[in-house]
């Protein structure tokens, strides 16, 4: 997309609505000398997100904002994004889905973490489905996001091996793990 000029980050917010340690590993990793993004904003849908304490912990502003979609707010999320000079937006758990004008304006400048082998399991419940499917992988995509749910180009994906003993809860972690690794590298990858 854009190459490095220098030392100069790509300005990014984060869309959370949860625990948010995709977050925490995104924000590590734009404190990386040669990493191309900053986080300059954490974004929320509702103050209730866990994952807003990063914003204390690594000096970050956050700003919870409305996303029932109308005109009104869908102005004023964009106004907000624009003045803060936010270049890239990078959802994490953002359990609100986008209006498509705000898409439009942000347009190949937003991707999303889903956990799991896109285009299979897109939506919600995506472990519990796979393990019903008796699947042998599971895994994470980091795509584009357009206004197609999780229908977008995608980056990069990581594979984990679905054993017997397997549970929702067990192959959320795994994934979890391996999410942290991807979306890193699907920044790398996007910037390079
Ligand atoms: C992750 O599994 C992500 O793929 C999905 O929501 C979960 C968020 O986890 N979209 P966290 O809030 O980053 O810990």
């Amino acid at each position: 997309m854009k190459k490095l000029i220098g030392l100069k980050k790509t300005k990014v917010a984060v869309f959370i609505s949860g625990t948010g340690s995709n977050l925490k590993n995104l924000i590590k990793f734009s404190n990386k000398k040669n990493s191309p993004i900053s986080i300059n904003l954490i974004i929320s849908n509702t103050k209730k997100a866990k994952g807003l304490k990063y914003a204390n912990q690594y000096n970050i502003e956050k700003k919870v904002l409305n996303f029932n979609n109308n005109k009104i707010n869908e102005k004023k999320n964009l106004d907000f994004l624009i003045k803060k000079e936010i270049n890239f937006i990078c959802l994490a758990g953002f359990m609100k889905i986008l209006s498509k004008n705000f898409i439009k304006k942000f347009k190949g400048k937003i991707v999303n973490i889903h956990p799991s082998l896109l285009p299979k399991y897109k939506g919600l419940n995506t472990h519990k489905r796979a393990l019903k499917n008796k699947e042998k992988f599971a895994g994470c995509t980091v795509h584009y996001v357009t206004t197609k749910l999780d229908s977008g180009k995608i980056i990069l994906q990581k594979k984990v091996k679905i054993k017997k003993k397997d549970t929702v809860n067990s192959l959320k972690k795994k994934v979890l793990k391996k999410e942290h690794q991807l979306y890193p590298a699907a920044i790398r990858k996007i910037f390079s």
